[in-house]
């Protein structure tokens, strides 16, 4: 979480700093700060909220004329979301902006207060700022590099000091990249943070400094150089606008089927590009949010295909103890390749010496440089915090690894007509729109399904809670008279997910339970059923039918969290790349 760009060259930064934070407004938005600095001034502007307020606030001040800064946008962990607790910090001579969290930050706070140190935020990053400025007599990377000694935890740090027109950064754990422009330099948490000035970048290693001059740069990594290779990105510096739709979400939601389309196209013919799972004793499959779900849907179609396979969210896979057969191979899936918790798990697998494979949106990324194999899903860029184009691609990936080990001519059949049948199923807008109505004053919804519609449940209460608010849980159907159904009131909203032909009776009959005790059923299926409120998708092959049975709940959350009046595109207390633990 939170972003980072600094910037040192022959321009003035203040509107490239701006771009940059716009570009990283999805690693957080609680707040974001900016710091200027010309000779041995340093002018810090910040403030809560979303970096529209902080561009409007530096409109009414005057700004240093300089070529210098740093800039940050926060998704907060120490502290809350106020101006005070907004990156940059300062102390003493140093200026700084972090991503990470410091673990041992309230020890090394109570000593150095100690020793009278007057801190001004509740953040652990005031408190590298104190270690850096203690340890600074005259010589910035010794005083780094016995800051981070000290420190535990994760960091990507740029930071000013005052006597110097330099810029100096450092990471561990957390992105942080060099840009290098004509004549100027960037430092970055993300490569599209930079694409309008540059696309060559240099990877920086754990606890490398580097420093900015506007004539250059240098690594060191205990005072001695390093030399690393000049990358050049292929990405380009994309359109961001909304293209005529009010939300970055409706908008990707409908670029599902020509990203749908494009990616058939390109493996239809060539599916030996995609690897072989069946090389593989046992699958395990790690992701979190909706990349954990778009997982799960895979575990159902390899099962099918008569693999074993074990599935969890990386945050747990991380600390447990696995025992891996020799021959297992690792899918971490992740839009942006960047999650903290799915590096983790990622690593752990490659120190246990098993295969990996990245199922990733971001090329580059920390997750498809780290893995024995990548996948990329190709849906360009995300920008609406709530995934729904990456999920698809997500769950097209696993969708056509498992039809590799088991082919199958209906299921290509129905693969061509895919992209067609969900565009029109997207189409259906005023259809949505009247589900919404039903929906939007609710306090709780559920969702139930078994097997795969057991998974495509969680994503579709994952999408509803967290860009409408309203309170909203998936269950297992068989599962719900375990205690849940005692939540069931009058007029509560349950959507039964029921598209698995062998076990629809099943669902069918839980939906009944839940209904005469006064729940409002919503039927998502693929045939009509007598239900009032349905959901009707054509019936395709099983291994499809998840892809056009999502889109239709993503548009329901888009349609519910209008009509509530939410902040679609940025829910609240979210970020799109979880990048802390
Ligand atoms: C955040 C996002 C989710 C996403 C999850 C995993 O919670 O809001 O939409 O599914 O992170 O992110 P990843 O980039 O690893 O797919």
């Amino acid at each position: 979480m939170c972003g980072i760009i600094g910037y040192i060259g022959k321009n003035n930064p203040t509107e490239i700093l701006l771009e940059g934070l716009k570009a990283l407004e999805y690693r957080g938005y609680d707040s974001s700060g900016i710091a200027l600095k010309k000779d041995n001034n340093i002018q810090i502007v910040k403030c809560v909220g979303k970096i529209a307020n902080l561009e409007e606030k530096l409109r009414k001040e005057e700004l240093l004329d300089c070529n210098i800064g740093i800039a940050h946008t926060r998704w907060a962990t120490h502290g809350d979301p106020c101006e005070e607790n907004a990156h940059p910090h300062q102390i003493g001579k140093i200026t700084l902006v972090h991503n990470g969290i410091i673990e041992n930050a309230f020890s090394i706070k109570k000593r150095l207060e100690k020793e009278g140190v007057v801190f001004h935020s509740g953040t652990d990053t005031e408190v590298i700022a104190a270690l850096i400025n203690q340890h600074y007599h005259g010589d910035m990377q010794d005083a780094i590099n016995k800051t981070v000694k000290e420190i535990k935890g994760s960091y990507a740090l740029a930071i000013l000091n005052e006597d110097e027109n330099k810029i100096y950064a450092i990471r561990c754990e957390s992105p942080l990249i060099l840009g290098i422009g004509k004549d100027e330099y960037f430092v970055t948490s993300d490569i599209g943070a930079i694409l309008k000035h540059t696309n060559k970048y240099v990877l920086l290693g754990e606890n490398e400094i580097v420093e900015l001059t506007k004539d250059g740069y240098t690594i060191t990594k205990d005072k001695k150089s390093i030399k690393r290779k000049v990358e050049v990105s292929n990405l380009k510096s994309e359109d961001a606008s909304l293209h005529g739709y009010e939300h970055f979400m409706m908008k990707e939601i409908n670029e599902e089927p020509i990203l749908v389309d494009n990616f058939i196209k390109k493996y239809i013919n060539n599916i030996n590009d995609l690897p072989d799972l069946t090389n593989y004793k046992c699958i395990h499959i790690i992701g979190c949010g909706s990349a954990y779900y778009a997982g799960m849907v895979g575990k159902y179609f390899f099962e099918e295909d008569g693999l074993k396979v074990d599935i969890d969210v990386a945050s747990e896979y991380r600390y447990r103890n696995i025992v891996y057969d020799e021959k297992t191979l690792v899918i971490l899936i992740s839009q942006s390749g960047e999650t903290a918790d799915t590096i983790a798990a990622m690593r752990k697998a490659i120190n246990h010496k098993v295969d990996t494979l990245a199922i990733v949106n971001v090329d580059g990324s920390t997750i498809a440089r780290e893995c024995t194999y990548k996948i990329l899903i190709e849906a360009g860029r995300e920008i609406a915090v709530a995934t729904t184009k990456a999920f698809i691609q997500q769950v097209l990936v696993l969708s056509l690894l498992s039809y590799k080990i088991n082919p199958d001519d209906k299921y290509l059949d129905d693969l061509k007509q895919l992209p067609q049948q969900l565009k029109v199923l997207l189409d259906k807008t005023g259809f949505y729109k009247k589900l919404a109505d039903i929906i939007y004053k609710q306090e709780d919804v559920f969702f139930i399904g078994r097997k795969v519609d057991y998974a495509i449940s969680m994503e579709g209460s994952l999408k509803l809670k967290e860009v409408s608010y309203i309170h909203s849980d998936a269950y297992q159907a068989g599962e719900l008279k375990h205690g849940t159904i005692s939540l069931i009131n009058e007029g509560t909203i349950v959507f039964g997910i029921i598209t698995d032909e062998e076990i629809k009776d099943k669902t069918i009959s839980n939906l009944e339970e839940v209904i005469s005790r006064g729940a409002v059923p919503i039927y998502v299926g693929t045939e009509e059923s007598g239900y009032k409120n349905q959901i009707i998708v054509p019936k395709v092959h099983k291994k499809l039918q998840p892809l056009l049975v999502v889109p239709t709940l993503q548009m329901v959350a888009y349609y519910v969290a209008y009509k509530r009046g939410c902040d679609i595109d940025k829910p609240r207390n979210l970020a799109k790349s979880v990048t802390v633990e």
